[in-house]
C-alpha cells in the first residue's frame, strides 16, 4: 500500500475512534516522566508545536501548567472539534504532518506524542526534515513511539486498542532506526528512554521515547 492510502485510512481511522480516544487518554500518565524530561528543556513562553496532538489533552497542559505558547495540528477532523469543544483557546487547526504549512524557524520546539508511528517508514525522514525546517536554530524535538519488542514484530494494520474497532497502521521503529533517520536529518540525539507496555490498555510494544536538538 502506498502512503497516501495509509495515511487516508489513518485518518479515518482516527475519524471513528476520536470519541473513544478522549476518554481514554488520562494525560499521557505511563509517560509524564519522559515528557515533563523533555519539557523542563524549555522556557515559558517558548513557542511549541504539538504535531498529531489528538483531542489535545497535552497541548493543553504545556500552555496551562507549563506557560508555552502551543500550537498544534492534527490529520483528523474529528480530534480537532473535539479538541476545540473541550479546549476553546487551544490554537490546533487540520493538517498533516507530511506537508506541514509553517514558515522556517518558527517554533522553539516540535512535540509528537505517539503520532510519528502512524507514518510510514518511507516517508520518516521527509518528515523529519520538514521539522527539522520549521524549528529554530538548536530547536527541540519530541517523539514517543512503539518499539518491535521481538523481531516477529512488523508494520502494518493493528486493531488492539480503542475495543478493536479500527486498524490503525502502526511504524515499529527501535533505537537505531530512529537515531540513524535523526541523523539524516541533521538532529543530535539527546537522550532516549524505554518502558515497557501496559499490555492491558496500550498496543503490545515497548515504547521508545527520544529528545533531539537541531544542529
Ligand atoms: C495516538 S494519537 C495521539 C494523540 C495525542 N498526541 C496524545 O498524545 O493524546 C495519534 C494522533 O496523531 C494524528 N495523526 C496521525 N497521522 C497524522 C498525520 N499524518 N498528520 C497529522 N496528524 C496525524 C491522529 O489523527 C491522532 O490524533
Amino acid at each position: 500500500m502506498n502512503s497516501k492510502d495509509i495515511i487516508s485510512k489513518v485518518k479515518k481511522a482516527y475519524d471513528i475512534i476520536a470519541r473513544l480516544h478522549k476518554t481514554k487518554v488520562k494525560s499521557a500518565e505511563h509517560d509524564h516522566r519522559f515528557i515533563e524530561k523533555f519539557l523542563a528543556l524549555l522556557e515559558p513562553n517558548q513557542n511549541v508545536l504539538d504535531i498529531g496532538a489528538g483531542t489535545g489533552e497535552l497541548s493543553h497542559e504545556m500552555g496551562t501548567k507549563h506557560l508555552l505558547k502551543v500550537t498544534a495540528i492534527d490529520l483528523s477532523k474529528k480530534m480537532v472539534k473535539i479538541a476545540k469543544e473541550h479546549y476553546p483557546d487551544l490554537n490546533i487547526q487540520l493538517m498533516n504532518i507530511t506537508n506541514l504549512k509553517f514558515p522556517p524557524k518558527s517554533f522553539d520546539a516540535v512535540f509528537a506524542n505517539y503520532s510519528l508511528i502512524h507514518i510510514p517508514e518511507q516517508d520518516i525522514v521527509k518528515v523529519l526534515k520538514q521539522i527539522h525546517k520549521v524549528l529554530k536554530f538548536k530547536g527541540y524535538v519530541y517523539f514517543s513511539l512503539q518499539k518491535p519488542t521481538s523481531k516477529k514484530q512488523k508494520d502494518g494494520f493493528y486493531d488492539v486498542v480503542y475495543q478493536k474497532q479500527v486498524k490503525l497502521f502502526i511504524n515499529l521503529i527501535n533505537e537505531n532506526e530512529i537515531r540513524k533517520y535523526l541523523n539524516k536529518a541533521k538532529f543530535k540525539v539527546l537522550w532516549t528512554g524505554l518502558r515497557e507496555s501496559d499490555k492491558k490498555t496500550e498496543f503490545p510494544f515497548d515504547k521508545l521515547f527520544v529528545a533531539a536538538r537541531k544542529m
